[in-house]
C-alpha cells in the first residue's frame, strides 16, 4: 500500500491520528494528516476544559476547525473525551456540587457537546481513564460525588444525544492481561448485562519500547471483542529513552508492526489511531522527561522505520 490508510482499508480497518489544533496551519503537517489517515481525533480541543471552560460557556471554534478539516478530507472523527478526571476545569472539579447538581452538569455537558456534532462523529470516548492500575475505580469528582453509576449514566446521556455514534470506554495500561484490564473487563461485562449503550473499548497503548507481549495483547483484545463490543487502539505511541539510535528504531518498527498485527488478528478490532504522527508534536517528551521518538515520523516529518512497521502490521 502507498499510505497507512490504504493499508488499513485493505484489512477493513481505519488508520487514525490525533490532531494538534495549533499545527493545522502548517502545510507539511496537514499534507501528511490528510493523505495518510482515514480518522482523526482531537488531541485536546474537545476535552472539557477546552470546550466548556466556564459553566455554560461552550468554546466550539477549535473543535469546529477539526470537524471542518475532517470533512474536507473525508475523514472519520473520533470524539475525545467527555468524562475524564484530567483537563477538567476547576469549576467542575472544585465546585463542591452535590450529586444532583453534578449529575445535571454532566448531562448538560454531554448533551450539548455530543448533540452539537450528532451524526458527524463516528465514535466517542465517553469515559476516559476511570481505573487505577490495581483495578479499583479512580478517585475523581465524578466517582466521589456520583458513585460508580456515573459511568453508566454518561453512556446513557451520550446515547440520547446521538444514537448513531459508537460509544466507548477508553484507558491506558489495559492492553495486556492484568489487574486493570480484568477490572475493565468486569465493568464492560456488567454494563452490557444492564443494557447500557456501550459499543466499544478503546485501548490507548502508550507503550514503552520492547515492553510488550504481542500474543497477550492479541488475546486480551480478543476477550473484549468476544463480549460483542468493538475494540480499538486509540492513542498508540512507542516511546524510548533518548537519544534514539538505529537499533531502537528497528525495534520500534517491529513493535508497531506487532501491535497493529494484534488488531488485525482480532475480527472486532476496528482500527488503530496513533497519538500524533511526528515526533516534533508528541506529548511524550513533555510528560516523560528523557523519553521521546515515539511516533512514526521524525522531528522533520520524515518517515521512520516505524512507518513501514505499521504498513507491515496491516
Ligand atoms: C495529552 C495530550 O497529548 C497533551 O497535549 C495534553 O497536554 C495532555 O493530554 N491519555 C489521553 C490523552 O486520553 O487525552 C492524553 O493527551 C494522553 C494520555
Amino acid at each position: 500500500a502507498a499510505t497507512l490508510k490504504e493499508a488499513a482499508e485493505a484489512s477493513g480497518r481505519f488508520m487514525g491520528t490525533a490532531i494538534a489544533d495549533g499545527r493545522l496551519g502548517d502545510p507539511t503537517y496537514t499534507g501528511i494528516a490528510s493523505s495518510e489517515f482515514s480518522s482523526v481525533t482531537a488531541e485536546n480541543v474537545m476535552k472539557w476544559e477546552a470546550i466548556q471552560p466556564q459553566r455554560g460557556q461552550f468554546n466550539l471554534d477549535p473543535a469546529n476547525r477539526l470537524m471542518d478539516f475532517a470533512a474536507a478530507n473525508a475523514q472519520q472523527v473520533w470524539g475525545h473525551t467527555l468524562v475524564w478526571h484530567s483537563q477538567l476545569p476547576g469549576w467542575v472539579s472544585n465546585g463542591g456540587f452535590g450529586a444532583e447538581e453534578l449529575d445535571g452538569i454532566v448531562q448538560d455537558h454531554i448533551s450539548t457537546v455530543v448533540g452539537e456534532y450528532a451524526g458527524e462523529i463516528a465514535y466517542w470516548d465517553v469515559v476516559n481513564e476511570a481505573f487505577n492500575d490495581d483495578g479499583s475505580l479512580r478517585q475523581s469528582v465524578f466517582l466521589n460525588t456520583l458513585g460508580e453509576g456515573y459511568i453508566a449514566d454518561a453512556f446513557r446521556y451520550a446515547e440520547a444525544a446521538d444514537p448513531s455514534a459508537k460509544l466507548c470506554i477508553n484507558d491506558y495500561s489495559t492492553e495486556h492481561t492484568n489487574a486493570k484490564s480484568d477490572a475493565l473487563y468486569e465493568v464492560v461485562s456488567g454494563l452490557l448485562d444492564e443494557g447500557v449503550p456501550i459499543d466499544c473499548v478503546g485501548f490507548q497503548m502508550h507503550l514503552i519500547l520492547d515492553q510488550y507481549s504481542a500474543s497477550d495483547i492479541q488475546s486480551n483484545l480478543q476477550r473484549f471483542a468476544d463480549l460483542g463490543v468493538e475494540v480499538v487502539i486509540t492513542e498508540l505511541d512507542v516511546r524510548m529513552d533518548m537519544p534514539s539510535d538505529e537499533t531502537k528504531l528497528a525495534s520500534q518498527a517491529t513493535q508497531y508492526a506487532d501491535v497493529v498485527g494484534a488488531c488485525v488478528a482480532v475480527n472486532g478490532c476496528a482500527g488503530v489511531t496513533i497519538w500524533g504522527f511526528g515526533d516534533a508534536d508528541s506529548w511524550v517528551p513533555g510528560t516523560f522527561p528523557g523519553q521521546g521518538a515515539a511516533l512514526p515520523w521524525d522531528e522533520n516529518y520524515q518517515p521512520k522505520p516505524a512507518y513501514d512497521g505499521i504498513l507491515r502490521g496491516f
